[in-house]
């Protein structure tokens, strides 16, 4: 992973003006101070996103989404924070440092982006064939299958003619060797024959990964015919358990959720009835890699498989795999039609937005194809039935969960609640699980409670701080960043009164500093709530003060239990601090 100075991210930053770039994104109006907008990261319809160029950061009232532009892209693409950081630089002309590469490491890179010149050559090529008088029977098919121009444009996609080795020829031609066209994945290479092209007379589906690159193809028989697929190989660029097709589409998409279907015919209907978040995996099963990229992307996803057996064994695959990678799974039903494609041609794309609406939840899918198993007309059958949905109910680790469940089974199957609860509970003794039912502790509760007043007080210090620099002449005095015992803020605060020492306040800096995006966001928002809302100037001191008061007694406190008793100098700033408490509380 490539590592980048303070200083470069700094220098990357101040290049970048926030409101250009996002201005790029969302259509920006100045009001007062601010631009305003509506915000790209939830649904509204009068402007709450806005966008400060004194402090170069934006912020939305409606949802809390908030940071410097660096955060903006990494929100916006779901890029990581090194891409949002290469793209921004690449943007302002910036030339980042090459990481030095060992000779071995710098020809397999330039191996891997030869690799995807030449898929990207094919692409091109399959897609002018798809339009010459020889693609004329594949346009006519990709027609009848319902794909406008707009879509064909949109996926690429093209078309591979009867030649044999046309193909071959004309990446000869431009110039690669025939090693390197061997492990493109499009070509193969004989002993024999010679090269020859991988796809004959097929319709042509270029696989993009996320940073819209072509690392492979899929190749469909125009009607009937075997294989009804066929994909390039694995290549040293195309990892099938590590790419979606669509992906490179429906990471841009403003919904929730990704919708997850079996095939490319299926994502692209999607896509084009309005569907902008519809990805497939590529005719493998779907895996552990598949999940954590869409992790990067969504907490949510809706399975939208085929209605056939195949479909449900793939949904049955799918949902531990996706739930493992802590996404919630939702079932879509497309009976009685076989797939996406065909129920949005027969009913519409409104009618597949009602099976969106009523898609079920994945643990009751699960029962009731489990339910197929059984007959539950016969009382051994039966009861197997629930001991097996009570092992089922015993996988979830919360008490809660495990109670919701056995609620919604109880009711779907009419049956009693208390019974399957003991029997829940009865498997969950015996195997050690569930332990007696106790309730929380009012002590711990009491303690988290104070835990987050301490920390909603150092926010809002923070805040005041960051807004009314009038305010940190005041209090530099008697307020440190140590007196910050979070440890997010005492970061921020630690910055932010080296930035007042040297004179320059720069709240989007300091946001970059954090290179986790959760810690960005938080720090973001203490820019923008503000000492505005409290009205009359005296309300304002009394709050400025009991606020400073709770943040000393909580700091003092702290470094009593903490302090290290060698540390001469903090022992002697702790017993300075609790004298003046006393003048703090006479304080007006
Ligand atoms: P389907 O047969 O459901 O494909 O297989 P589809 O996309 O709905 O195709 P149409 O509508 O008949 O054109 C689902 C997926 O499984 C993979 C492909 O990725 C396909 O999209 N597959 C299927 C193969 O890789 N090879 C095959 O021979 C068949
Ligand atoms: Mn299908």
């Amino acid at each position: 992973m490539p590592y980048y100075s303070d200083e470069l991210i700094e220098e990357i930053r101040s290049a970048n003006d926030i409101v250009d770039v996002i201005s790029g994104y969302v259509r920006l109006q100045k009001k007062g101070s601010a631009h305003f907008g509506l915000c790209p990261f939830h649904n509204e319809k009068t402007p709450s996103f806005s966008v400060s160029q004194n402090k170069q950061m934006y912020y939305c009232f409606g949802c809390g989404a908030g940071g410097n532009v660096i955060t903006f892209l990494m929100q916006y693409e779901n890029d990581t924070f090194q891409e949002a950081l290469q793209a921004l630089a690449q943007r302002a002309g910036i030339e980042l440092p090459r990481q030095e590469l060992s000779d071995r490491a710098r020809r397999e890179s330039d191996r891997r982006t030869k690799i995807l010149e030449i898929n990207k050559a094919a692409a091109k090529y399959f897609y002018a064939q798809l339009r010459m008088e020889q693609g004329t029977t594949a346009m006519e098919y990709f027609r009848k299958r319902g794909l406008s121009q707009e879509t064909l444009k949109k996926f690429g996609l093209g078309y591979s003619n009867k030649f044999r080795d046309d193909l071959y020829k004309y990446l000869q031609k431009q110039g690669y060797e025939d090693s390197l066209l061997k492990d493109s994945g499009v070509v193969a290479i004989d002993e024999k024959r010679g090269g020859y092209d991988k796809f004959w007379n097929r319709v042509m589906f270029p696989i993009m990964d996320a940073n819209n690159r072509v690392v492979g193809f899929g190749g469909r028989v125009l009607g009937e015919g075997e294989p009804k697929y066929l994909n390039s190989p694995e290549t040293v660029i195309f990892d099938k358990s590590r790419n979606l097709y669509g992906l490179n589409l429906a990471r841009c998409t403003r919904k929730h959720y990704i919708l997850l279907c079996e095939g490319y015919m299926d994502v692209i209907a999607l896509h084009q009835a309005g569907f902008d978040n519809a990805v497939a995996s590529l005719g493998t099963a779907f895996t552990q890699g598949h999940a954590n990229l869409l992790k990067r992307f969504t907490k949510e996803v809706y399975c939208t498989f085929d209605s056939d057996g195949a479909g449900i064994k793939a949904a049955l695959r799918a949902i531990p795999i996706l739930k493992e990678a802590g996404i919630t799974v939702k079932i879509v039903k497309m009976d009685p039609y076989k797939d996406p494609d065909e129920l949005i041609k027969a009913k519409g794309a409104e009618a597949y937005e009602e099976r969106i609406a009523q898609a079920q939840n994945s643990f009751l899918f699960e029962i009731e194809v489990l339910e197929q198993q059984y007959n539950l007309k016969d009382p051994e059958s039966k009861t197997k039935f629930y001991n097996d949905v009570a092992g089922k109910i015993l996988e979830f680790e919360e008490e809660l969960e495990r109670e919701n469940y056995i609620e919604a089974v109880a009711q779907k199957y009419q049956t009693g609640y208390e019974n399957l609860r003991k029997l829940v509970m009865h498997q969950g003794a015996r195997a050690g699980i569930v332990k007696e039912r106790r309730p929380l502790k009012s002590g711990v509760q009491e303690k988290k409670k104070k835990e987050d007043g301490m920390k909603q007080s150092q926010k809002l210090m923070l805040t005041w701080l960051i807004e009314e620099p009038s305010l940190f002449e005041k209090l530099k005095s008697c307020l440190g960043p140590e007196d910050f015992t979070e440890e997010l803020y005492r970061q921020a605060a630690e910055i932010l009164f080296a930035q007042y020492q040297e004179g320059k306040l720069n709240p989007a800096g300091i946001v970059s500093m954090f290179t986790d995006e959760e810690q960005q966001r938080e720090i973001a928002a203490l820019f923008n709530a503000s000492l505005k809302e409290i009205t009359t100037p005296a309300e304002k001191q009394k709050a400025v003060k009991e606020t400073l008061i709770r943040l000393k007694e909580n700091s003092i406190n702290y470094r009593s239990k903490h302090l290290n008793p060698t540390d001469l100098e903090g022992l002697q700033k702790l017993v300075t601090d609790k004298k003046n408490m006393q003048k703090l509380y006479r304080m007006e």
